[in-house]
């Protein structure tokens, strides 16, 4: 079906958030090992990057590697922290050629040298694009986030630098890695696990959940789309009653 068709560009959200799930059971429902997930994840990425950029999304954000990852066996964390610096590396041509500007969210000192140094060579290559912007978020967990946003802030009240009652939404949103970027108004999870794993949890208290069931290295454009048009089903009422949607109070 062409969804794409179907689509009102004038309600496009303009953040997208994805918890990518489900690359191990793909591999091993093919009889690999889970790294083969992985690296064919890396193909859906590519593609709901090209779908975003034709849906004119401003906002991606991927959960690439979050701070529970790191106790998965050392074989995979090495061989997934490998695959993004290999993938990284090879990507920001092409990030480049269609405007695209990497950016990061989450603990990233806490990650190898080497993927550091890529992350921070991309981002400053990228950083004058526009288009798009592709968040990964990586040794990421919205617990960490806000604990350590909550830190920054206590340490200017106590530094005199704010004074307690300025502490605001706003305040808290500039103290967090999301910084600058607006909530997600959809988050996608696929694999068919309806958790959020300790992702924004902060930035999605008014986003659009969608669950599918497809695993991530199945996931496509046409899956991004599906994702959209439902989103635009959706009666946003941000605590208000349908009436006063309708209404426009
Ligand atoms: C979850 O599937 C997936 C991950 C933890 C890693 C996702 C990473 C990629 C797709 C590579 C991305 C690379 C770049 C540069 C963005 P899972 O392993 O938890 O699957 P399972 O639930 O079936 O075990």
């Amino acid at each position: 079906m062409d969804f794409l068709q179907k689509i009102d560009f004038s309600n496009i959200p303009q953040h997208i958030a994805v918890i990518m799930d489900g690359n191990g059971r793909w591999a091993q429902q093919q009889g690999h090992e889970r790294l083969y997930g992985h690296n064919y994840g890396v193909e859906s990425v590519r593609e709901v990057l090209k779908g975003a950029k034709e849906l004119k999304v401003k906002y991606l954000t991927l959960y690439a590697f979050s701070t529970e990852n790191w106790s998965r066996p050392k074989e995979e964390v090495d061989g997934l922290m490998d695959l993004m610096v290999r993938t990284i590396a090879n990507e920001v041509d092409e990030l480049n050629e269609k405007g695209i500007r990497l950016m990061t969210i989450g603990d990233t000192e806490g990650l190898p040298e080497g993927c550091r140094n890529e992350l921070k060579n991309a981002i400053a290559k990228t950083a004058h694009n526009t288009e798009t912007s592709l968040i990964l978020a990586l040794n990421y967990s919205a617990r960490w986030e806000i604990l350590n946003a909550t830190k920054i802030i206590a340490e200017k009240v106590k530094n005199g630098e704010i004074d307690e009652s300025s502490i605001d939404d706003s305040l808290f949103n500039k103290s967090l890695t999301t910084n600058g970027i607006p909530d997600p108004e959809l988050l996608i999870r696929t694999s068919g696990e309806h958790r959020v794993s300790n992702f924004l949890l902060w930035q999605i208290a008014y986003s659009e959940f969608y669950f599918t069931d497809v695993l991530w290295p199945d996931f496509k454009k046409e899956d991004l789309f599906k994702a959209v048009l439902n989103y635009q089903s959706r009666e946003r009422r941000f605590g208000l009653i349908s009436d006063q949607i309708s209404k426009d109070v």
